[in-house]
């Protein structure tokens, strides 16, 4: 669906004119004061910024959702200043608003575009009725660093995923007309780079290839702004010695002059004197005009621009045309928004917050999005009727709060339905659920409720363990170096183990977490992220088996930290690692002419392998792949192709999977990763059906940028697979030729 904006030519000239028109009648400072973000201050934001907006010097509030405030602050910059600029009202809306959806990692794990553009939609209109118009979503970071916190907002780490469900939060945080009421416009962020923290530690230095930043991480950027996308943020981060903020080459060539970009880009929250802190400039002065030189067309909070850009302007430092140019960016995206027309809102205009399509959607994602790991001897579902008795313990299963995860400002609490009274609701009426919290956080230390946890196992059919992470583990800021389970969970889930019964560990969390030591605890796992408001009763959906876990995940689980940066796309390298040329620690000789293994690249303590590969996601039915087909071995450049395959579900439920399909180029001017995702449907069968799904691809489809930081397709050998995880190995082949 694309977006229609601006609709026409003929409009988009009147949006020009407009913008001229406007440019024309401003002075320096009022056009200064358009490129001036500030923050509402919590409470009397009207006292606080009335002379401000009077006078022309913000062009954006971020932090005000309550409506009424928000329109008095609109009344006095349409009625009360001298050119009436309507104001943005800007608000971190991740995952939902009073409504929230599993945080965007776990949506990502539903691989279903239409759903995760539904969530957006939800969050949008209910946002909306706060007088909000901006949100700063979606994160589109490629991260491969589950350290880092921010990884929970993030779409995981493959760029074909984060794209097409970061064009999704676009298309639904917008709709397809931006003036619509209920439509706000969305930020992708962080341009770019943020996701390559070193050591995962947020803000912290990021240092990437020019060809590799072209081929990962600029792409979902490029997608989103092909999307209509009005908004962009700068990341916080340095990006190979120049901070992004200050970066000339994301912000004029690549974002304006490559990709023509007309919509505006903010800073990160005070980026901009941030630069000094750097090092890369020397004060405030210094710093605005270093972000105004590298084309940030608006400033969040700081107030360098406005403190220093007009004498900037009148020392010569800054040229006019600049200024004009980047508050042009500015007054298109109002005017785009319909802001002029309409600055007001009336939230009767809009759904009521927390309807039943805000919930049902909410429970739908976080249906889709759990990802059940591990399912030994078919533990789940779990028979409502054979059961007599369930024990629910562990410190997530009745956490209101716990499970909406990060950043939700606006989150209702009330409205979360957690595991614990879902479970209640479903089978309560037959079935003992007896509960036990065991620890009072995740982070919890102390073990003397353990004993209780562990008789009420023994005493049960099963023990449903409500383990992860708290919402605060995660998030802007909190980042881990350590991302076992914490606290004394581990210790928990051994203690309940040893009762005896069957064991399944629910786990609530930011991002993945390494599972290594208690994997062979349990005998399911079932991964459900942070799933949001309601997360209980999808969660109970699943474990009672009235739905089929879906949900895949959308970055690769490490065994343990140290391999770290292990992702799926990776490189062959020159000595790729296989079961036969590894060797474990314990079992290495003391010279190397005493061990026979092969010189290749593995860790001695961990191999090579992740402990679950990207796009692993298990089912209660059974899916077999097979017959895979190109629909031609040789195609030639700037055509389109078709790969097929056949799946039959040889399970005995009805349930959706996910097909995934990957390609891999043998040959490049520069290497290519050892498998690419380039396509995936969400489809689903009954028992016994066989489907056959086609994928079309475009010789585009598969171009990268190569030496010379062309994108091109490069003709050659590719292999193809298709399957429902990374790990397929149901392979094909094709060439592409030169067309001529
Ligand atoms: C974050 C942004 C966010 C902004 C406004 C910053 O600290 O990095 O992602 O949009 O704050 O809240």
């Amino acid at each position: 669906m694309p977006i229609a904006i601006p609709v026409s030519p003929a409009e988009e000239d009147a949006i020009q004119q407009q913008v001229e028109t406007l440019l024309g009648q401003m002075t320096l400072a009022e056009k200064v004061g358009q490129m001036n973000q500030v923050d509402s201050g919590g409470g009397h934001s009207v006292d606080r910024h009335r002379h401000s907006i009077q006078a022309g010097q913000i062009g954006s509030v971020l932090n005000e959702v309550d409506v009424e405030v928000v329109n008095e602050l609109q009344r006095i910059a349409v009625h009360e200043s001298r050119l009436g600029i309507p104001l943005l009202i800007g608000r971190d809306v991740i995952h939902g608003f009073k409504t929230v959806m599993p945080i965007p990692l776990g949506q990502a794990a539903s691989w279903n575009p239409e759903l995760v553009c539904e969530c957006a939609k939800v969050a949008a209109r209910e946002a909306a009725t706060s007088g909000v118009n901006w949100t700063f979503a979606p994160m589109i970071d490629i991260t491969r660093d589950p350290r880092w916190g921010r990884i929970a907002e993030s779409l995981g780490e493959d760029i074909c995923l984060a794209s097409a469900l970061g064009v999704a939060m676009v298309e639904g945080f917008q709709g397809d007309d931006l003036t619509s009421t209920g439509s706000i416009a969305a930020c992708a962020k962080h341009f770019a780079g943020y996701g390559a923290a070193e050591s995962g530690r947020d803000y912290a230095t990021t240092n990437i290839s020019e060809n590799e930043l072209r081929n990962v991480h600029l792409r979902p950027f490029k997608a989103a702004i092909d999307a209509g996308v009005q908004t962009l943020m700068t990341s916080f981060s340095d990006l190979d010695g120049v901070p992004a903020t200050g970066n000339a080459f994301l912000l004029r060539q690549v974002l304006r002059e490559e990709w023509r970009f007309d919509g505006f880009v903010v800073s990160d929250w005070d980026s901009v004197r941030q630069l000094a802190i750097h090092g890369l400039t020397t004060d405030d002065a210094d710093s605005a005009l270093a972000a105004v030189t590298a084309g940030v067309d608006m400033e969040m909070a700081g107030g360098a621009y406005l403190h220093h850009l007009p004498r900037l302007v009148e020392q010569g430092l800054v040229d006019q045309a600049v200024i004009d140019e980047l508050v042009a960016d500015i007054l298109r995206v109002k005017i785009r928004l319909g802001l002029f027309e309409n600055p007001f809102t009336n939230p009767s205009d809009l759904p009521e917050i927390a309807d039943d399509h805000a919930l049902a959607t909410a429970r739908q994602a976080a249906l889709q999005s759990a990802v059940l790991l591990k399912n030994d001897h078919h533990t789940l579902p779990l028979s409502a009727r054979q059961l007599t008795s369930v024990a629910v313990i562990g410190p997530m299963a009745d956490a209101p709060y716990e499970q909406l995860g990060t950043w939700i400002f606006d989150g209702d609490t009330q409205l979360s339905v957690t595991p614990l009274q879902a479970i209640r609701d479903m089978v309560g009426g037959h079935v003992d659920v007896r509960h036990v919290p065991a620890m009072e956080t995740s982070r919890s230390r102390r073990s003397d409720a353990f004993d209780e946890a562990a008789e009420i196992a023994g005493a049960s059919d099963v023990a449903i363990l409500f383990l992860g992470e708290e919402s605060i583990l995660s998030g802007e800021a909190h980042s881990r170096a350590d991302i076992n389970l914490p606290g004394d969970q581990a210790e928990l889930v051994r203690r309940v183990r040893e009762a005896g019964k069957p064991v399944v560990a629910v786990i609530m969390a930011g991002r993945p977490l390494t599972l290594t030591n208690i994997v062979d605890q349990v005998d399911a796992i079932l991964y459900a992220w942070h799933p949001g408001t309601m997360g209980g009763p999808a969660i109970a959906d699943l474990l009672f088996g009235v739905e089929s876990p879906s949900g895949k995940l959308p970055v690769t689980f490490p065994r343990m930290v140290g391999q770290i940066p292990i992702y799926y796309n990776q490189k062959n390298t020159g000595k790729p690692p296989s079961p036969e040329t590894i060797v474990h620690i314990d079992d290495l000789g003391v010279r190397a002419a005493q061990t026979s293994h092969g010189l290749t690249a593995f860790h001695l303590d961990a191999g090579y392998k992740p402990l679950f590969a990207f796009g692993h996601g298990l089912s209660y039915a059974d899916f077999v792949y097979h017959s895979i087909t190109t629909s031609s071995a040789a195609i030639r450049l700037g055509d389109t192709f078709q790969v097929s395959a056949e799946l039959t579900n040889m399970g005995a439920v009805e349930a959706d999977e996910i097909v995934q399909l990957y390609v891999r180029d043998l040959v490049g001017s520069v290497t290519r990763p050892v498998k690419e995702l380039k396509g995936f449907k969400r489809v689903r069968l009954v028992p016994g059906e066989t489907l056959r799904v086609d994928f079309d691809l475009h010789t585009d489809d598969l171009a990268f940028y190569g030496r010379d930081m062309q994108l091109a397709t490069e003709p050659g050998v590719f292999h193809v697979w298709i399957g429902g995880s990374s790990e397929t190995e149901l392979r094909s082949e094709f060439h592409i030729v030169d067309g001529n």
